[in-house]
């Protein structure tokens, strides 16, 4: 690791340790010894967690590793997932247990029974066979969060399709690559979303995203904003349907038929360091067990006890392990919120964690920053003592953001659980066991038992303690992904390649050991960068950016930025004859790559330049710009071809072009 914040100095130096209560760690899931335990016999570990699921074929073998990098858990194995998820929660007598409390931006509520979602379930599975879906084929669903989104996953797992779900706030554009790549069948939408007290339109944007797409037969279509939405929904006669007229007249039989344990689950799609997002594959046994696993040890769940939320959308991994997958076959009670948490005032998570009484909250770095902005005495007006967990994903949570998080939500007494996990890895990696770990602000500390990760130097040598370096995971795992949609090579390019002497898995992220060895995140080492907790790839910008007819050069980077972690900040160079980058032309370019990825990866900042800092190979020396962008003396120049270029620049920038 050649570059490092400050902020993350600040990291390094944290010594405050928070051990749990003895009466957390007495009515624990997890207890000590389980690493002892785990490490005794892996194997025997895991086949220990697979058989809290419920398997139609017990598998032969745990582990095949013999054709690595493509693992093959519980082999021989059969289960179905949705059964595990529904079915035998109705069956063991917890069918009027609430699955889903559901509150809708603009106040409208629905309680959920394992009863009625296995109903729901079984007639979406059914409607998706009657328009001839297969195991196999592929379902593309971009929903915002609504039940039905819920209801279609696990319709797809139940008949054994893929489910490929595409985030909300992805264009067309987007939306389009997806459906292509993965050559989807259906596509399941809504009319319209509620966002930040508005109606705004979907499917309006899923039918240009799908213009003249070949492989889409049937889309379907949730009514969820219907007379709010202002104009009539667009509609494609044979081809498009309502969820309401095609679902609910289904039968609610549905007959769950058992897949092989390495039968594909899902296909999402996340960010690399090229321009074209990875269909990340995973299958159905391995992912389910530890899924289930971590939701257990990592939050304590206690089912039909605990009211569980975790704030992320399900277009992204941590929706799909820890909404859907995890909690469900853990028969949780979960609520799941549709909108901003602004709406319609800053108070709403706090207002929703009193009247459910939720008792595990799980959310992301940049919402805690965004809610320590907007004050602590918004959350000190709610009774938040329910509350027993907090955890919380995407990115390195600054000591600072820890310590509010476990002081001002969690009255100074709940364990904070800081997960560190991929959309590659299914499910979490390292973290604290809330019930055993000190737990350190700021560290994710340590692999979970069963996982095994290392932080190791260029050579692929562990670091001492007190050392840093790159995040290995050395040994395989349940949940891993099983491949790159259609790409194998790009799957061992881009995680198998880097310490393939070793064979372990590359993630991408730097880490550091301290005194005690525990792991310190310190935030990616490739071309991706995190925003808000999403990934983003710099090469993805600066296509988009490049695709706009002014622009003849575009170098993107990852700033620090207090709220969202990273901020995306573009400098371009405009074609000759291109008028002058103004601020008319700044904000069409902005709004450009919007209209390409997503509004998501809007540049915070673009800088219009005459030139970029080149090797004399001709390199961008994009080191030399993050210094720019987060106003830091600028690093060694002696490599530039011209060196005058950073000068003018940083002068450029200084002079105001912020958004
Ligand atoms: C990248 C994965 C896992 C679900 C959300 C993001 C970063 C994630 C942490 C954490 C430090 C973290 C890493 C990782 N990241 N959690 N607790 N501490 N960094 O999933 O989009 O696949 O992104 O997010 O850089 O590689 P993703």
């Amino acid at each position: 690791m050649t570059e490092q914040s400050p902020a993350l100095d600040n990291l390094l130096t944290e010594s405050r340790t928070f051990p749990p209560s003895d009466e957390f760690a007495g009515q624990a899931n997890a207890k000590a010894d389980m690493y002892a335990t785990a490490d005794a016999d892996r194997e025997q570990f895991w086949a220990g967690q697979a058989e809290r699921l419920s398997w139609d074929t017990k598998w032969s073998q745990v582990l095949d590793w013999t054709n690595a990098p493509f693992a093959k858990w519980f082999v021989g194995g059969k289960l179905n997932v949705a059964y595990n998820c529904v079915d035998r929660h109705v069956e063991s007598g917890h069918g009027d247990q609430v699955a889903i409390h559901w509150v809708g931006e603009p106040g409208d509520t629905r309680d959920i029974t394992y009863a009625q979602l296995k109903d729901e379930v079984s007639k979406a599975a059914n409607a998706l066979s009657s328009l001839g879906v297969v195991a196999g084929d592929v379902v593309a669903i971009q929903l915002q969060m609504v039940p039905e989104a819920i209801f279609a996953m696990l319709a797809c797992a139940r008949i054994g399709a893929l489910h490929s779900v595409v985030f909300g706030g992805f264009s067309p554009t987007a939306l389009r690559a997806r459906v292509d790549d993965a050559a989807a069948k259906i596509v399941i939408t809504s009319d319209g979303q509620y966002r930040r007290g508005k109606a705004a339109p979907m499917k309006a944007n899923v039918d240009e995203a799908l213009q003249g797409a070949e492989t889409v037969q049937k889309v379907i279509v949730v009514r969820r904003t219907g007379s709010d939405l202002e104009g009539e929904t667009p509609w494609t006669e044979g081809r498009d349907l309502w969820w309401h007229e095609l679902v609910d007249g289904q039968s609610t039989e549905h007959k769950p038929e058992a897949f092989d344990s390495e039968h594909p689950l899902f296909i999402l799609y996340t960010s690399g360091t090229t321009g074209k997002p990875k269909g990340i594959l995973h299958t159905s046994g391995g992912y389910l067990t530890q899924t289930a696993y971590t939701h257990n040890v990592v939050f304590d769940h206690k089912p039909g006890e605990d009211v569980y939320w975790c704030t992320a959308d399900i277009g992204w991994i941590t929706g799909h392990s820890y909404i859907v997958y995890g909690p469900l076959a853990n028969r949780v009670t979960q609520v799941v919120y549709e909108g901003t948490p602004n709406t319609p005032h800053e108070g709403r998570h706090w207002e929703i964690i009193q009247k459910y009484k939720v008792s595990i909250y799980y959310t992301a770095p940049t919402l805690i920053r965004t809610f320590m902005k907007w004050g602590e005495d918004i959350p000190a007006k709610y009774d938040l003592s329910s509350l027993r967990v907090l955890g919380s994903v995407g990115e390195p949570i600054n000591p600072e953001a820890w310590i509010w998080y476990r002081d001002k939500i969690g009255a100074n007494k709940t364990p904070v659980v800081d997960t560190w996990w991929q959309t590659e890895t299914g499910a979490i990696m390292i973290s604290p066991l809330p019930g055993v770990t000190a737990a350190k602000p700021g560290s994710a500390q340590r692999a979970l038992p069963g996982i095994s990760a290392k932080v190791v130097d260029d050579t692929g040598t562990e670091v001492p303690h007190g050392g840093g370096g790159y995040l290995v995971l050395d040994k395989p795992w349940p949940s891993m992904l099983r491949g790159v949609w259609g790409d194998d090579e790009r799957f061992r390019d881009t995680y198998w390649s880097r310490f393939s002497e070793q064979g372990y898995y590359f993630a991408g992220d730097g880490a550091k050991y301290d005194e005690d060895g525990d792991i310190w995140l310190l935030g990616r080492v490739d071309d991706v960068m995190n925003v808000s907790g999403h990934r983003i790839s710099t090469t993805e910008v600066e296509s988009a950016l490049v695709s706009h007819p002014t622009v003849a050069e575009a170098a993107v980077v990852g700033a620090t930025d207090p709220t969202t972690g990273q901020g995306i900040v573009a400098f371009v160079i405009l074609r000759g004859n291109a008028v002058d980058g103004g601020d008319d032309a700044v904000q069409e370019l902005r709004n450009h790559v919007a209209k390409e990825i997503g509004p998501i990866a809007k540049p915070r900042q673009i800088m219009v330049v005459a030139e970029l800092p080149k090797t004399r190979s001709g390199k961008i020396m994009r080191r030399l710009l993050r210094d720019v962008a987060e106003n830091r003396q600028i690093g060694d120049v002696t490599t530039l071809a011209d060196s005058s270029v950073m000068d003018l620049i940083s002068s450029g920038l200084n002079s105001g072009k912020e958004e």
